[in-house]
């Protein structure tokens, strides 16, 4: 009955791709990615679509300084109609794409054409979009290039109705290609996601088109349009009506199935469902304490991310790799770890699951078949790290700054002194400092070194691996392996430096300077003969110079008593919250007077 049901549902109502099949309307834009290789020219390729004046690409390439010097490797973006198209062969089978008149030069084959349009189209779509077959094109005839488009999905946004059509290269990905477009926050990523199904995100393919939202000549997003030329036939009416009367069955037939489940449901009690029951209930209110943690099962899990498919990837850090999921209803990031779960390790994580506070990531709970899973509360806006170094982030205002620092200084305090037993974090930096929606900081992947070593070390010795990132560990650490509370002061302090002057941790070379640390560049800068002259240089400029410079001042000294080469001399996280605060109540004074 099942399969039945579901032949007919999609046989009558043709599900509509990004790239456009079973399209009805087109739209009078779409851009696409041209590659500029080494023995390109603006005028050569405005003319493959046809544009006489190549000038006309350019308030499209707001990065073309010079037309006639344009950097190998940079796309050029050009625009063209984007029509709704059929198949020569089935002419119902419609998709969208731009239809370029081409004339062959003697001897050209599909193959040449589809290299000449830089992995536009390709030598077998250009066989199916054209009459003649591929092997025997006319000696000099006309062709007609058929180059992909999509003019946006309102399933998936009204906000962006132009879009890019990109041809992978070599290494390129969605991921990396969103980057390069201002795409770069996970809620981000999720919406380009979704309008390239198909595409793992960070699968280094190479090879395909995905399309990327893109802004107009006048430097803002295009809505999407509504369907107003979109007419129905009387073909098309029978069929939705149809697709209507097969639509209503079908929902009569789950709602019955769903109601059988329910009913199995109040019968076999499962405790893991009550327990995330009890759990969404109690954590409305911060800081009270959930006693049980929860166990998810992996079948859960890897339906939730379709079997831990590459589109639901997130990331990848130095534990394993973090995939976002809808569980129940809440929105979660599930870490895949690389080291097996024993024992201590289960004692450990239940208590993990119990420490609650505003400023931390929680873990909701945690799978332990066939692998290691933990299972954090999503958090919708990214890492301090991208907002500081990515692209797609408005710049962080001053105020927002200090109010990171503090909250993620907090989140440090409880568990370097509220918490039983007390942790270090040992991973401080920015990518762990997550950002949720109102620009509030929480700290996230506490106790996780404590995990790995006991994950892999047996009862033995106590593990001396040093666990951190580059940049971010103090001397005595990175050397020796002396663990204490101010390891993670130290890593805070170059946060702090980060959050001043929004470099990395670690300066990369350049042709002219060796890689450099903040701690020696704020370090060299705070020597100066004027200090603070020599800091208002170092302060990121996408502040626009809209900050109190003695707070500015105060940040740097406390980021500097932070990273004390001598960990004695570090300041404790209580009187680092302590400073912080004074100074975001001075900020805030400051800008009430102001106004
Ligand atoms: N709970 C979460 N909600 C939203 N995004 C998350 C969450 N946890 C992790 N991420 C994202 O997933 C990415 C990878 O995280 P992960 O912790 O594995 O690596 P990392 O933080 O870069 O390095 P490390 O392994 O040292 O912590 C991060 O960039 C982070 O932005
Ligand atoms: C531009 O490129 C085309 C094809 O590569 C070439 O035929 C043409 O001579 C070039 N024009 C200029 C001005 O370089
Ligand atoms: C285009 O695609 C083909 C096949 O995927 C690949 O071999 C080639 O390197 C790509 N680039 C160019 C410039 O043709
Ligand atoms: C263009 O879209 C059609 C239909 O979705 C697809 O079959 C074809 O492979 C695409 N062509 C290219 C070059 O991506
Ligand atoms: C190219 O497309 C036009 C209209 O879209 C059509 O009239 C013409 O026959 C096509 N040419 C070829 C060679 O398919
Ligand atoms: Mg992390």
């Amino acid at each position: 009955m099942l399969p039945l049901l579901l032949a007919l549902l999609t046989g009558a109502a043709p599900t509509v791709s990004a790239s456009g099949d079973g399209c009805r309307v087109g739209c009078p834009l779409a851009l696409a990615a041209y590659y500029f290789s080494a023995e390109s020219n603006l005028s050569f390729i405005a003319s493959l679509f046809g544009i006489a004046d190549h000038n006309k690409l350019l308030p499209y390439n707001p990065g073309i300084v010079d037309p006639n010097y344009i950097v190998t490797g940079e796309r050029v973006s050009v625009p063209f109609p984007c029509s709704c198209l059929g198949l020569p062969a089935d002419p119902a089978s419609t998709f969208l794409a731009g239809s370029l008149p081409y004339t062959l030069s003697g001897g050209e084959t599909y193959d040449d054409v589809a290299s000449e349009f830089a992995n536009l189209t390709t030598a077998s779509w250009l066989g199916v979009t054209n009459a003649d077959p591929a092997g025997k094109l006319p000696a000099a005839g006309k062709i007609n290039v058929t180059v992909n488009c999509s003019c946006g999905d309102k399933r998936v946004s009204p906000r962006y109705g132009l879009f890019l059509t990109y041809p992978l290269w070599e290494g390129e990905t969605l991921s990396s290609v969103a980057e390069q477009y201002g795409f770069s926050s996970p809620a981000q990523l999720e919406l380009l996601r979704r309008y390239n199904p198909g595409i793992g995100m960070d699968r280094a393919s190479g090879k395909g088109i995905v399309f990327v939202p893109v802004k107009d000549a006048d430097g803002s997003y295009r809505p999407l349009e509504s369907d107003a030329g979109n007419i129905l036939s009387g073909g098309a009416v029978a069929g939705i009506v149809i697709a209507c009367i097969i639509i209503l069955i079908a929902g009569i037939w789950l709602f019955a199935m769903y109601y059988r489940k329910q009913k199995m449901r109040k019968a076999i009690p499962l405790t893991c469902l009550e327990d995330s029951v009890q759990l969404s209930k109690v954590s409305q209110d911060e800081g009270i304490k959930v006693d049980r943690s929860i166990e998810f099962s992996y079948e859960e899990l890897s339906d939730a991310t379709n079997n831990f498919s590459m589109d639901h990837k997130i990331g990848q850090g130095g534990f394993g790799s973090v995939y976002y999921a809808e569980l129940r209803g809440e929105k979660a990031a599930i870490k895949k770890m690389d080291t097996k779960a024993s024992q201590e390790f289960l004692n450990e994580l239940k208590i993990l699951t119990r420490v609650h506070h505003t400023n931390l990531v929680r873990l909701i709970g945690y799978c332990v078949e066939s692998c290691l899973f933990l299972v954090y509360e999503f958090i919708e806006n990214g890492n301090l790290s991208q907002h500081l170094h990515g692209t797609g982030y408005e710049p962080l205002s001053w105020t927002s700054r200090v109010q990171i620092a503090l909250d993620s200084a907090r989140g440090l305090e409880y568990i370097h002194e509220h918490t039983v037993p007390v942790y270090v974090h040992r991973d401080i930096k920015s990518a762990n400092i997550l950002i949720d929606r109102d620009l509030r900081a929480k700290v996230a992947d506490f106790g996780l070194t404590k995990l790995s070593e006991i994950g892999t070390t047996s009862q033995s010795l106590p593990s001396l691996r040093v666990v951190g990132t580059f940049g971010y560990m103090p001397p005595e650490y990175a050397r020796y392996g002396e663990v204490s509370p101010k390891v993670d002061v130290y890593a805070f302090g170059i946060v702090l430096y980060e959050l001043l002057s929004a470099k990395e941790a670690i300066v990369r070379s350049t042709e002219f300077t060796d890689a450099q640390g903040l701690v020696y560049l704020f370090e060299e800068t705070l020597s100066m003969p004027n200090p603070m002259e020599a800091l208002q240089e170092m302060i990121d400029p996408r502040l626009g110079g809209d900050y109190p410079i003695d707070s500015a001042v105060k940040i740097a000294y406390l980021a500097k008593s932070c990273t004390h080469e001598e960990p004695r001399m570090r300041p404790t996280m209580r009187s680092v919250v302590v400073a912080l605060m004074a100074l975001s109540s001075k900020d805030h004074e400051l800008t009430r007077g102001h106004d």
